[in-house]
This record gives C-alpha cells, sequence and structure tokens, in this order.
C-alpha cells in the first residue's frame, strides 16, 4: 500500500534502525526498487528528485525542467508507483527529493505523491521556516509527509553549490521541527552529495546524538535524515574505468560510518550516486559484451553518448534515446529490454 514518510519513519524511529531512501530517473527504476524491497520483506521508500520529475516529464534537458515538465513528471511517476505498489504486501512511499519550490512540491502532491522535501537549506533560518510551513500546511491538509533541512552539505547540492559546509546547530532543529511541524528533517553532519565525497570521511555523530537527546527531552517526534550517504563501492568505480570511463577521486561513506550514525538516531539514508554508478556500469558492461547492440536502431545511440560522456554517470545523460521507456516503462521491443534490464 502506499502510504506517506511518518509512520515508516515512526517505526524506525522507535525500533531504532534506519531505512534506505532510493532515488529514481525512470519508471523502470521505480518497479525494480519496490520489488527488491518486497523481497527483503521491508518498506520501501522512493524518491524522485525535482529534476528527476522533469526528466520524466519528458525535457530531457533536465536542468531546465519547467514547472510543466515536473508536473507532468509527477504525475506520470506517481501512477506507476501507485500500479506496481498498490497491491504490494510492504508499506511504498513516493518522495520528492530536494523540492526546490512551493510549486515544486505542490506539483508531486497534485501528482501523487505521498511525501515531499522542502530544502530551504540555502535561505536564512526565518526564511526556511517560513518556506517549509507553507509547504506542512500545504501538505498535511492532504495527508502527506514533510522533510524539510537545515545546515548545508558540502560538494553539489542539487541547485545550491557550496565549498563549505555549515553543520546542523542541535537547538536550532528544535525550534525549526517546533516552528515547522515537519515530520523528518535532514542535517547537516560530514555527508556529502556526488562521488567524491573524499577518503575516509569521518561523520560527526555528536550532532544526530545531540539532536535526538535535545528531541527526546522536549517531546519532539520526528525522522533524521541523511542526505549524501552513498558508498560509493570501489569496484564499481573500477570496473567504469576498466570499461574507458574517466571517474577520479570517487569516494563515498563507508558502511561502519553509516551504521554508526543509524546507532546514532539517523532514521532515513538518502542514495542516488550508488544507483546512478550501477546503471552506468551496467550499461557499459552491456555493451563491451555485445558488439550488434552498438548498432542497434533503438538503442545503439546509447553507446555513443556513453562513448561521448566518459566523466559521466547520470543515466540521465544516456536515456534520451528510450524516453517512452523512461517516462511509461514500454519496452518496444528486445534490444530496449536489454537496456531496461541494466537500470
Ligand atoms: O540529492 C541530490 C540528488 O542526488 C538529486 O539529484 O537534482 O540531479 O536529480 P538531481
Ligand atoms: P548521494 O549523492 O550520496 O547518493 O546522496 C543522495 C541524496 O542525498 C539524495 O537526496
Ligand atoms: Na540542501
Ligand atoms: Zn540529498
Amino acid at each position: 500500500a502506499l502510504v506517506s514518510l511518518k509512520p515508516v519513519l515512526d517505526a524506525a524511529v522507535k525500533y531504532g534502525y534506519g531505512q534506505g531512501a532510493f532515488n529514481v530517473n525512470a519508471v523502470a527504476q521505480a518497479k525494480a526498487v519496490i520489488e527488491v524491497h518486497e523481497m527483503f520483506r521491508s518498506p520501501a521508500i522512493l524518491q524522485g528528485a525535482d529534476l528527476a520529475n522533469g526528466f520524466m516529464g519528458g525535457c530531457t534537458d533536465f536542468v531546465n525542467a519547467t514547472l510543466e515538465d515536473k508536473k507532468r513528471g509527477a504525475k506520470r511517476i506517481a501512477d506507476a508507483v501507485k500500479k506496481y505498489g498498490e497491491n504490494s504486501t510492504i508499506p511504498v512511499v513516493l518522495h520528492l527529493d530536494h523540492g526546490r519550490d512551493f510549486d515544486s512540491c505542490k506539483a508531486a502532491i497534485d501528482g501523487g505523491y505521498t511525501s515531499v522535501m522542502i530544502d530551504g537549506s540555502s535561505l536564512s533560518f526565518d526564511e526556511n521556516v517560513e518556506l517549509t510551513r507553507e509547504v506542512v500546511k500545504y501538505a498535511h491538509r492532504e495527508g502527506v509527509s514533510v522533510e524539510g533541512e537545515l545546515g548545508v552539505l558540502a560538494g553539489v547540492e542539487d541547485h545550491v553549490f557550496s565549498d563549505n559546509s555549515t553543520y546542523t546547530n542541535p537547538m536550532k532543529s528544535i525550534e525549526f521541527f517546533k516552528k515547522t511541524g515537519v515530520d523528518a528533517l535532514a542535517i547537516s553532519y560530514g555527508t556529502m552529495h556526488g562521488a567524491s565525497k573524499g577518503k575516509n570521511v569521518k561523520l560527526r555523530r555528536q550532532i544526530p546524538i545531540a539532536i535526538r537527546e535535545c528531541m527526546n527531552h522536549e517531546g519532539i517526534e520526528g525522522g533524521l535524515v541523511s542526505h549524501g550517504s552513498s558508498t560509493v563501492p570501489d569496484y564499481i568505480v573500477e570496473e567504469i574505468n576498466a570499461m574507458g570511463g574517466h571517474l577520479k577521486n570517487a569516494y563515498g561513506i563507508s558502511i561502519v560510518e553509516l551504521k554508526e550514525a543509524i546507532s546514532c538516531g539517523i532514521n532515513k539514508i538518502n542514495v542516488d550516486t550508488d544507483i546512478r554508478l550501477a546503471v552506468t556500469r551496467n550499461m557499459k558492461e552491456l555493451f563491451r559484451d555485445h558488439e550488434e547492440l552498438r548498432r542497434s536502431d533503438s538503442i545503439g545511440e546509447i553507446y555513443h553518448l556513453l562513448e561521448a560522456n566518459k566523466d559521466k554517470f547520470d543515466p540521465r545523460v544516456f536515456l534520451p534515446p528510450i524516453m517512452d521507456t523512461v517516462m511509461f516503462g514500454q519496452i518496444p521491443d528486445e534490444d530496449t529490454a536489454k537496456i531496461v534490464s541494466c537500470v
């Protein structure tokens, strides 16, 4: 059944475990995420980032996606998740990742998302509170949960680029929860978006510990979210580079650090980069092993895009030749089915 983030994170808080949240950029990926969680008998949190909605709305130039693109994409992915998730025996959440403004959140909610993130972390505290409150008011009326963000992560953060991260202030977090009524809060404590997180990153565990202690003390319920949590497995990076990729300085957060973070009060672990890397690896392998597919009418162009973008690992750069598959999950021929098995 489709549910909001709230019951899923409430259980994670109560029993002290962490729930993965996985980004998708195509309908087939949503189906795969649900199937894998069914195998593990776990609730599933699927995330479509703001620009992912634009892409799934048909805008191949997704960095410039319009509100109309996002509306279309949100509806398409929500329809697909309903189709695959409604009769599922596990709870399924469809969550907007890094909603950048009220309208993007509204587009997701109106399209059928069950949860949204409003990312006001680049604003001043007061502006962030104001924007987040506005989203909470609209979302909660529709039974949709809301994640906010306080503090700035280092590295490329969606539309925000910051060289220096600003860790989340525990006392400000309490004030933020109280003033906005969010169901979950994304915090900055040493993680980073993307594949270049640096070697041997140590997380600031004192930050989630302090926030959780203050929350317990004040009787505030809510989940704590760890963005930028991909592990960037060495073997995948090595395989991509062995197949002609040019990925440099690719390091992630270790599983040991993530487990530690969960024991310190983190409940939701966001993963996007690892999926992108795996898709890129799989596609490169497919074309390496099947010379005839490089000349395929339906997917041959994908091979050329991979070759022309050796330093990239965003599937949205490679998938435009099969947009009907991205948007609707349609599989028109056998070659397309082979690429779909890579995502
Ligand atoms: O946290 C950032 C996500 O990886 C979203 O990425 O804005 O490129 O879709 P995107
Ligand atoms: P990664 O870039 O580490 O996968 O983080 C994803 C994320 O935070 C999505 O919101
Ligand atoms: Na942010
Ligand atoms: Zn994020």
